[in-house]
């Protein structure tokens, strides 16, 4: 049985207004206290998935839509719970972070009216300009959405200035934090859930994160596959991943957001240019935002990740905020140990 219908509230803004504020004030730059003092919290939620799945209609037919559609229906539609995403929302906003980090999966099956719905519901999250969008695998379903991926989320794709015409790696600089979009997602045959970077733009996130770091911004990476090589089992993992590690190795970053495992993971790449306090880079996975699972590691949640500015380096924490263990309140989780 289908549970009452959730219709998702158009545009609440709640961030803080970040944009065009700098560390700098109007009566010019603020002593050292104040600078050491920068504190920037991520909020990051992802893979939705937003319910239910439309069935494909004639036109749609695709062998991968069909099997997506029937795996829909023999798991998520169970699982996913859309008053309970439109709760956990809500308690997002109330926690006024920053920005808002979504790593993906917002669609299930690349049908144009799940882009539709996609936009409306991220159109809850805040202004375009506070929140950042990279795109799952579900998102590139088939070859036929990727125009519609690209149109949809153009509002939370677009980088602060033009990179050649192409949308990734896009760059935002928010106060004294850099955030760089990565799109992993590329469409692939039925049974697949692989992801991809390219050459090209590993070469444009390695130049992202050297001019980045040369500035002294916290580097906060957005992916929706996580990019550790042999953590996901085959056929779903980022066939580029050895790559990516190779980049953050020689140019550091300070945070690695990702989704698309459904499970809360914390792990660390080893990089000597990262500058975080612990001198590694965390890597953290968010389980599924809508997920009513019972195991506590894919019972939906999200996570606030604050960066504070210790002299040159940046100390990174992060809580989760989610479905209580036990009950169906959504409050304060656990810290996760970065
Ligand atoms: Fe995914």
């Amino acid at each position: 049985m289908r549970g009452p219908r959730v219709v998702f509230p158009f545009k609440q803004s709640y961030c803080r207004p970040v944009n065009g504020l700098t560390a700098l004030g109007p009566r010019g730059p603020p002593d050292e206290g104040a600078l050491s003092k920068m504190s920037f919290t991520v909020a990051h939620i992802t893979d939705p998935h937003l319910s239910p799945a439309p069935m494909p209609g004639l036109a749609d037919l695709r062998l991968k839509r069909v099997m997506g559609f029937i795996n829909w229906k023999r798991g998520r539609e169970r699982l996913n719970d859309m008053a309970l995403l439109k709760r956990l929302v809500a308690d997002l906003r109330a926690q006024r972070p920053d920005h808002v980090a979504v790593t993906g999966d917002l669609v299930n099956i690349g049908m144009a009216a799940e882009f539709q719905r996609a936009a409306l519901w991220m159109e809850t999250l805040g202004e375009a300009s506070d929140v950042s969008f990279v795109p799952g695998n579900h998102d590139a379903y088939v070859r036929a959405s990727m125009p519609l991926l690209e149109a949809t989320f153009a509002p939370w794709t677009a980088g602060d200035e033009p990179r050649g015409g192409a949308t990734f790696p896009y760059l935002r600089v928010r106060r004294e934090v850099a955030i760089i979009g990565l799109s992993s997602a590329v469409p692939t045959g039925p049974l697949m859930a692989t992801g991809r970077l390219g050459k090209t733009q590993i070469e444009a996130f390695a130049a992202l994160l050297r001019e980045t770091g040369a500035s002294g911004l916290a580097r906060v990476v957005l992916i929706h596959h996580p990019p550790i090589a042999g953590i996901t089992p085959p056929l779903r993992g980022l066939s580029d991943a050895s790559a990516f590690q190779r980049v953050v190795r020689e140019f550091g970053a300070e945070a690695i957001l990702h989704g698309h495992t459904h499970q809360q993971a914390v792990r660390s790449l080893p990089s000597r240019a990262a500058r975080t306090v612990g001198g590694a880079v965390p890597v953290l996975g968010a389980p599924s935002a809508a997920a009513a699972a019972r195991d506590p590691r894919y019972r939906a949640a999200y996570h606030l990740v604050r960066l504070d500015r210790e002299g040159e380096r940046w100390r990174v924490r992060a809580r989760a905020r989610g479905l209580a263990p036990e009950s169906q309140a959504i409050g304060e989780r656990e810290a996760l140990s970065v």
